[in-house]
């Protein structure tokens, strides 16, 4: 049994702070910190009512070291779970080497005034851990995170060499609101209007923003136009992966959703350096995220399912072979369980699974690690039990 720290109390928090509260084996005690404590009592409020379990709460900015470093001290978890926003990556981090914890996150670390996420400024943490005898479990979430141990899993039991990988993800559900994205806008936004990449026979080959499509057939949802772009366990996995000749990501996109961000970048709405307004300097992209409803706000009238997988092409035994291996979640049953969307809980699962993985010692070892470089069996293990169960076809 060990304690566990949660840090940020919002979409993808609040699934977190549930399914480990509800984790009675793996977790002693578990507190929620988050940067408004009125985010943390709430969920735990609402923790205490529906899995009758009491959870701690504290105020936290995770952008201060010194002050997240006392409160770990204090606390003395086992683990952090990180799921801030990526700005906080790099400080939660030098909190948990100073304090003597293990750290966990979901999205790797992005700085504010650049709309660039590369695992670099991570990955540069590796010898610090490792001196610590420390680990460090990085894109714990589904995409990142699942889709990694998914491509882990072919590349163990299915095929010998995992040549070509497409990632895709679907959000097949409606939430009834004009405009919404559903994780924190900020970085969801960020992450759509950038270049798009992929990565073939060694090279990053570079896209315009959502200029390549192509049709998918999502199991449970059906077919839907896919867009290419750049996500981040492409770079860990194009590293990893023994014998890949080629990555992508694709995501669907609604018609309704693509009008909306391309009236919101071409009005300049979505920039993300600061502007002058009535005296005051402000950063549009934030100005925006205050307008627009709070991911989590959406969950309650959420119908449709999310499907998300990894179609794997390769060799076994000298012949080619081809495999999907994917979830179907249903956004009014994880609305049922824990109050939450789909997308949160997608992500907030497998954070869970990746923590119970390190304090119990099912995933060990000092340093920096993606989740690839683990084992995929106990994981896939926990997380389909714990609410994502997961399917293989040959295709
Ligand atoms: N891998 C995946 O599959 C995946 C998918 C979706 C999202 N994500 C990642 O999950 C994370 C959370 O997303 P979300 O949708 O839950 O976002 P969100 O609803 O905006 O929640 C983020 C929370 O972080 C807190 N926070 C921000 N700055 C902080 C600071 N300096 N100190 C302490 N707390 C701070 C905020 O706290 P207050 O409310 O207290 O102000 C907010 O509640 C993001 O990093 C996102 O990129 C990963």
């Amino acid at each position: 049994m060990a304690k566990v720290l949660i840090i940020g109390a919002g979409g993808v928090g609040g699934v977190v702070a549930h399914k480990a509260a509800m984790e009675r084996e793996a977790f002693s005690e578990v507190m929620l910190a988050s940067r408004r404590l009125e985010s943390c009592t709430k969920l735990a409020t609402e923790i205490q009512q529906m899995h009758g379990r009491t959870i701690q709460t504290a105020q936290v900015d995770a952008d201060n070291v010194p002050q997240l470093t006392a409160l770990l001290k204090e606390f003395q978890p086992k683990v952090v779970i990180n799921v801030a926003l990526p700005y906080q990556d790099l400080h939660i981090m030098d909190a948990c080497l100073a304090a003597g914890v293990d750290y966990l996150d979901t999205a790797n670390y992005e700085p504010p005034d650049v709309a660039k996420f590369e695992y670099s400024w991570q990955w540069a943490y590796q010898d610090r851990f490792k001196q610590a005898g420390r680990m460090a479990l990085l894109g714990s979430g589904f995409d990142p995170g699942v889709t990694n141990v998914f491509c882990a899993y072919v590349q163990k039991h299915l095929l010998d060499e995992v040549h070509y990988v497409d990632i895709v993800d679907c959000n097949g559900g409606s939430h009834g609101k004009a405009f919404a994205t559903n994780f924190n806008p900020e970085i969801n936004i960020r992450e759509i209007t950038a270049k798009g990449r992929y990565w073939e026979n060694g090279e990053w080959k570079e896209t315009e923003p959502l200029s390549q499509s192509a049709m998918f057939d999502y199991p449970g949802v059906g077919e839907r136009r896919s867009f290419l772009l750049y996500h981040e366990e492409l770079e860990s996995l194009a590293k990893n992966l023994k014998g890949l000749k080629r990555i992508r990501f694709w995501m669907t996109f609604g018609e309704a959703y693509l009008k909306h961000l391309d009236v919101m970048q071409n009005i300049g709405i979505t920039r993300i350096d600061e502007v002058e307004f009535q005296g005051q300097k402000i950063v549009p992209i934030k100005f925006l995220r205050a307008l627009l409803p709070d991911p989590a706000s959406l969950a309650q009238n959420y119908t449709g399912k999310t499907s998300i997988g990894c179609l794997c092409e390769g060799i076994k035994d000298g012949k080619k072979k081809r495999y999907f291996i994917y979830n179907i979640c249903d956004h009014a049953e994880t609305y049922k369980e824990v109050r939450a969307q789909a997308v949160s809980y997608t992500t907030g699962v497998p954070a869970v699974t990746g923590a119970v993985m390190m304090v119990t010692g099912k995933w060990k070892g000092h340093g920096v690690f993606n989740m690839e470089q683990l084992d995929p069996d106990p994981f896939l293990e926990d997380v389909g039990k714990r609410g994502l169960p997961w399917h293989v076809e040959e295709r």
